[in-house]
């Protein structure tokens, strides 16, 4: 699974937001230690606090589905680019990063090339127990 696939499958899932009140549709597909791939999308509510973010429906989808290690994770923006995952998004995939290998945070950068980071650098020191 290359990270272009990856981001492809982003795109996808973003098509399923729902997001009647930022109107920002937001799409996820993260790479379990599996092999497996699993989407997400943001989810709103009326309660606007109560939303859900792209990145964290798929690591629910992932961890319901037995998946406990995240090799990489994409993340697409409809009307964003480098649409970076939010902090508590940032502390969820630390959670459930590969203990070997880290987890590869995937964003598509202005010139529309992929960018990778590692979660250790956007979360530096995050909580752990
Ligand atoms: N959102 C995500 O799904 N992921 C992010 O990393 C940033 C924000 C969603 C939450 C909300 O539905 C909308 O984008 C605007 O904040």
């Amino acid at each position: 699974m290359t990270d272009e696939e990856l981001m492809e499958k982003a795109k996808e899932a973003s098509k399923n937001s729902y997001s009647p009140y930022s109107k920002f549709p937001v799409g996820a597909c993260l790479l379990a230690s599996s092999g497996k791939t699993y989407i997400g999308t943001n989810v709103e509510n009326a309660s606007y606090g109560a939303t859900i973010c792209a990145e964290r429906s798929a690591i629910v989808n992932a961890v319901v589905n037995g998946e406990r290690e995240i090799d990489a994770i994409a993340i697409y923006g409809q009307k964003m680019k480098m649409c970076a995952p939010c902090g508590p998004c940032r502390q969820v995939i630390a959670e459930f990063k590969s203990k070997s290998k880290g987890t590869k945070v995937i964003l598509e950068g202005e010139d529309g090339t992929l960018k990778t980071f590692d979660i250790d650098e956007l979360l530096p020191l995050g909580f752990e127990l």
